[in-house]
């Protein structure tokens, strides 16, 4: 790519690469690696590559961010282009924009040039056309020639009017879609207990609201808007940009009441100056502020270069940025192993707010910055993006300084941190045994498609480790025993009773007999999401066979492995993140440990051959044969799925002794009944 440094294309394409298998793991394997701030880092690190050079934006992953690149909609053609702003940095570009102006048009030094000033918000430009009054179409920018439709979309917003009073027949207006800081924050709050996307940043979160296929999803979002323009509109406008925007305001479109006129440079400066002091405080991002020549005659006469117009400019603020001693650097383990570098900094005000930590993102970055302890750093904040250390004032270094050197072991539990080839981050491979990863871990390993501990969520798992209860997974198992010679049994603790106890015991026996997939994929080992979990429990066959071939030699061990690279589906690196996973001491262990406690289960056929894979089945009534969660893990495994209620889309309700209304509701459905035997047979025992 022409102008683009080979440091920052390199890098670009690695961090490309490492974010679309993050989306790989989060979404086709539903096993994500990272934990949301790190994949956060990297979103934030692509878009500031991106910022500097706007080539590499082409078909990198920060557009799908929003979850653009899912999104298939009409195309509508602009009836007038939506145009893009010239950017001016400093007071002298503001003065040489409308000296601009002033040679264009000819003016008198004592003609004023009017400037009507408006914050630049940090969303995405939506145009509407309103035909006589009504709503018909909402079109995003796109290319600014052609958009997409997002009509239906569109209309879920609040802010939007559906009808315009006393508008002309023909009204297209254009505007910013944005979502306001703390609607985005706890957008992302809710995502992330929902286990979904997180957004990047405000910008993107309205991208990705705007433009979904379900409209429900739109609807669901806090999205809001600002008037900034308009493109067709049949029959007499006011004269001035001022005027106009309060005719279109008079007919119910929400107008940003910071905008205002100002009648000379010193206005705007004076307009500029107060949004930057106010920025912080301001409850939506704004990157700027917009300048545009009052008087609509002059707009005509000046019209456009390339994609924007002559008579309007961005003025951008500088990115919130401060001079600070970078005092030393953590190494913070996140909650999958991940090591993150933080700045440790003399606290400073950054753009308003007290900084005291930034990322320094990897260790790549790190070298590439030459960032040393002692080193003068500049912080930059930008959004709501964490702040960042932006480069090193190699002038007030001071004497001495050494280059930065990073750990190879994980300064939490002392374990080996290994760096995987084209990955930027180094990972502890402490796993179940480091302490910063252990809860995360371990509420894994308890997890749905894992043991599926009913009663065992994040802040029970997080509660027994508090209290010293449980150290690893095997420890889960001897619960029960230990409690009941504890003298301060869990039944007495905060959060519990007799009752929650004993059914999570109940639970914790039930989950005993487990089927030897779930078991590796419980383990949480690198690359081991259910898919290769599966491919190597039938490798292997059964529990007793793993343990043979995998927990008794380092020969026998290094020949299961080799063999292991055979398998359809299973690449050299997934074998490669299991050998090294048993080849610690102390994963071997815990192993051991597990087989000795639990009855492992040889791997089920695959599921999707079975006869009811992808069926809806109820079980109700008494059966006789397998406990109620016994059917249903059985019936899981074989593709089906369990439902609690019979519904139209029931497929199979399966009838013990006892059952009632369930079994008259399939009736009068006509779904399929059948007893414990038949289904049994079906299922093949
Ligand atoms: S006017 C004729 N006004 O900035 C110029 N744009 O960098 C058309 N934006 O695509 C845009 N706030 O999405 C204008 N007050 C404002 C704005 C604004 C944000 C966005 C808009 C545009 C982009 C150009």
């Amino acid at each position: 790519m022409t102008g683009i440094p080979e440091a920052a294309a390199a890098e670009h394409a690695r961090i490309a690469a490492e974010v679309r298998e993050h989306d790989r793991r989060y979404y086709e394997e539903d096993a994500p690696t990272v934990t949301d701030a790190e994949y956060d880092a990297l979103i934030a690190r692509l878009l500031e590559l991106e910022e500097a050079y706007p080539a590499l934006k082409a078909g990198s992953p920060t557009a799908m961010v929003a979850g653009q690149a899912v999104a298939k909609f009409d195309k509508v053609l602009h009836s007038k282009p939506m145009l893009s702003l010239e950017k001016v940095f400093t007071e002298e570009d503001v003065r040489a924009f409308v000296t601009g102006i002033r040679n264009f048009l000819r003016l008198d030094a004592e003609e004023e040039v009017a400037l009507y000033a408006e914050p630049k918000i940090d969303g995405l430009s939506l145009s509407l056309r309103y035909e006589r009054g009504v709503l018909v179409q909402g079109a995003t920018r796109g290319d600014g020639r052609e958009g997409e439709n997002v009509t239906p979309n569109v209309r879920t917003i609040a802010a939007i009017p559906e009808r315009l009073k006393g508008a002309p027949d023909v009204l297209e207006v254009r505007g910013e879609v944005y979502m306001g800081k703390a609607d985005f924050l706890a957008l992302n709050a809710r995502q992330a207990e929902a286990g979904e996307k997180i957004f990047a940043n405000p910008r993107n979160a309205a991208a990705g609201s705007l433009r979904q296929l379900d409209p429900a999803i739109t609807a669901a979002r806090p999205l809001r808007f600002f008037l900034h323009g308009w493109g067709e509109v049949s029959g007499p406008m006011p004269p001035t940009q001022a005027e106009c925007m309060a005719w279109l305001g008079a007919f119910g479109l929400p107008l940003n009441p910071r905008s205002c006129l100002t009648r000379d440079i010193d206005g705007v400066m004076a307009v500029f100056r107060r949004l930057e002091a106010e920025r912080a405080a301001i409850d939506y991002d704004i990157d700027g502020v917009v300048y545009k020549v009052d008087r609509l005659d002059w707009q005509d006469r000046l019209g456009m270069v390339s994609r924007a117009p002559r008579w309007a400019v961005a003025h951008k603020f500088p990115a919130e940025q401060a001079q600070t001693l970078l005092e030393g650097i953590d190494i913070q383990v996140g909650r999958t192993g991940a090591l993150t570098p933080v700045a440790r900094l003399i606290p400073v005000s950054v753009g308003g707010v007290v900084v005291s930590n930034a990322t320094l993102h990897n260790e790549d970055e790190i070298a590439r910055k030459d960032v040393r302890v002692g080193d003068t750093v500049v912080v930059q904040r930008a959004g709501d993006v964490i702040p960042q250390v932006v480069r090193v004032q190699l002038d007030r270094r001071p004497a001495g300084a050494e280059p930065y050197v990073f750990p190879d072991h994980c300064p939490v539990c002392g374990s080996l941190a290994l760096r995987e080839e084209g990955e930027v981050v180094r990972r502890c491979t402490g796993g179940l045994t480091c302490e910063a990863q252990v809860v995360e871990r371990l509420r894994h390993f308890v997890s749905r498609q894992a043991f599926d501990i009913e009663g065992l969520g994040e802040k029970q798992v997080k509660a027994l480790w508090d209290w010293g209860l449980i150290r690893g997974p095997g420890d889960i198992f001897r619960l029960e025993e230990q409690d009941a010679a504890s003298l301060t049994p869990l039944r007495n603790r905060e959060g519990w009773g007799s009752l929650s106890a004993r059914n999570l015991f109940e639970a914790i026996r039930e989950r005993r007999r487990i089927t030897l997939p779930r078991l590796l994929f419980a383990l949480g080992i690198r690359h081991v999401g259910e898919r290769n979990a599966t491919l190597i429990a039938r490798f292997f066959g059964s529990a007793e066979a793993l343990a043979e071939a995998c927990l008794t030699s380092e020969e026998r061990r290094a020949q299961a492995l080799e063999e292991l690279q055979t398998v359809d589906g299973l690449g050299p690196i997934v074998v490669e993140a299991f050998g090294q996973f048993l080849a610690e001491p102390h994963n071997d262990a815990t192993l051991r440990d597990l087989l000795s406690l639990l009855d492992v289960l040889p791997p089920e056929a695959r599921a999707s051959d079975s006869p009811v894979a992808g069926k809806t089945v109820v079980f109700t009534g008494t059966l006789e044969r397998m406990t109620r969660d016994e059917a249903k893990a059985r019936a899981e495994s074989l593709g089906a799925k369990v439902s609690g209620s019979v519904s139209k889309k029931t497929d199979i309700v399966v009838a013990g002794p006892g059952a009632g209304s369930k079994l008259a509701k399939a009736a009068e459905l006509g779904v399929q009944v059948m007893s414990e035997e038949e289904w049994l047979a079906l299922i093949g025992g």
